[in-house]
């Protein structure tokens, strides 16, 4: 996230003396990514956020890989995954690659008695279903249906929701999630052509700083193992911060879709990028307009890449008995296309509404334990009718 914002009281010059009413100095904190060469904050707490009182055991969270190699066309129905009351324990991976991995979540129950902090990845929540908060060090980010919660690895956050349904898809990056470089100018800004802009990009509202000692457990996750490391203090006693690197949200409704005369390729719906994988986003658009466009689109083979489809909501053209909260698995090597009958039947169709998340990734994924059991295994067959 390349775009500088500030929040709160900071110093007029960083790295000098910052003082409390009382006298004595706020603790600076460097937040930076890639070592100390690419963007970077510098939050101010009351307290300094080293105070270690306490060490759980850990717990190996690692996902139980079921399938490390196959060639198979594969559909997962996502919203089969049984709700669990905590957080952490709801969220599930089923696809896994060394470069990211997805999961699907139905908490039920906002977090309240920890924190959690994820020391390896970039996450992408997208929330499919459930509106609540996110609270973080950086403020609050208020989500609904649609959003795309953007939070840089190292971030302690909490989440609230408002109620018990909820449905998130979560990507782990192991590699900073980025906009696609092509939509940056020079400097950062989103150019004319990018689907999004600054306008689109919702940035946390720092709330209060809480000036509390006590007892704070953050759950850090680092290679596959949960941490329990116990603060002195509240981590959110930050009164002011600024920078390039905090979380932020995007929705998929803000999401500009580009169209054609003829049916354009999936780079179009690129929305985020990082090391080996990029996430799109298919959203309600327009259909080609060319008087002989075919709007669904053609049979390909993804030579190089995995291709992962969320779907979210509406109709979608290629696809017959779509459920919502469904993945499909489409790895490389192997074409794939629309349903026997729906290319003719996408002719002379003006727009469609369907809405769907992407992730293409540029090495094969592995498949969990927990994805066979929401697998329908009617699918490899469904072209043969
Ligand atoms: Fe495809």
């Amino acid at each position: 996230m390349p775009h500088y914002f500030s929040q709160g009281q900071v110093p007029h010059k960083r790295h000098t003396q910052f003082r409390k009413p009382d006298g004595g100095l706020y603790s600076e904190q460097l937040f930076s990514t890639e070592g100390f060469s690419n963007d970077y904050s510098l939050l101010y707490h009351i307290h300094p956020p080293t105070v270690i009182i306490g060490n759980d055991t850990p717990l190996d969270v690692r996902p139980k890989v079921a399938e490390e190699r196959m060639l198979k066309h594969r559909c997962f129905e996502g919203f089969n995954l049984q709700p669990v009351q905590e957080y952490l324990q709801s969220r599930v991976p089923v696809l896994v690659n060394n470069d990211c991995h997805i999961s699907l979540a139905a908490p039920m129950q906002s977090m309240t008695s920890s924190f959690f902090k994820n020391a390896d990845a970039d996450e992408v929540i997208f929330v499919h279903e459930g509106t609540g908060t996110l609270h973080t060090q950086y403020g609050q980010l208020s989500f609904a249906y649609g959003d795309y919660l953007v939070i840089p690895r190292g971030c302690i956050y909490q989440i609230h929701f408002d109620t018990p349904s909820n449905r998130l898809f979560i990507v782990e990056s192991f590699s900073p999630v980025v906009p696609p470089k092509r939509y940056l100018s020079k400097y950062g800004q989103l150019l004319e052509h990018s689907p999004y802009c600054e306008r689109d990009i919702r940035t946390p509202q720092l709330a209060p700083a809480i000036d509390a000692t006590g007892d704070f457990l953050i759950q850090t996750k680092k290679k596959g193992m949960l941490y329990g490391i116990h603060y002195g203090h509240h981590p959110f006693d930050v009164v002011g911060w600024d920078g390039c690197c905090y979380p932020f949200a995007l929705s998929i409704h803000d999401f500009e879709p580009i169209t054609g005369r003829v049916h354009q390729p999936p780079p179009v719906h690129q929305t985020f990028d990082a090391h080996n994988f990029v996430i799109c986003s298919f959203v309600p658009r327009l259909y080609d307009y060319h008087p002989q466009a075919i709007p669904a689109p053609y049979n390909h083979s993804n030579i190089d890449s995995d291709e992962v489809l969320y779907y979210v909501d509406g109709d979608f053209m290629s696809r017959k008995n779509v459920t919502r909260g469904m993945i499909t698995l489409h790895p490389a090597g192997i074409p794939h296309g629309p349903h026997p009958g729906a290319v003719e039947k996408s002719i002379g169709k003006k727009d469609t509404q369907e809405l769907a998340v992407m992730v293409d990734t540029f090495h094969p994924l592995q498949l969990t334990e927990a994805a066979l059991v929401l697998e329908n295994d009617d699918y490899v067959m469904s072209w043969a009718e």
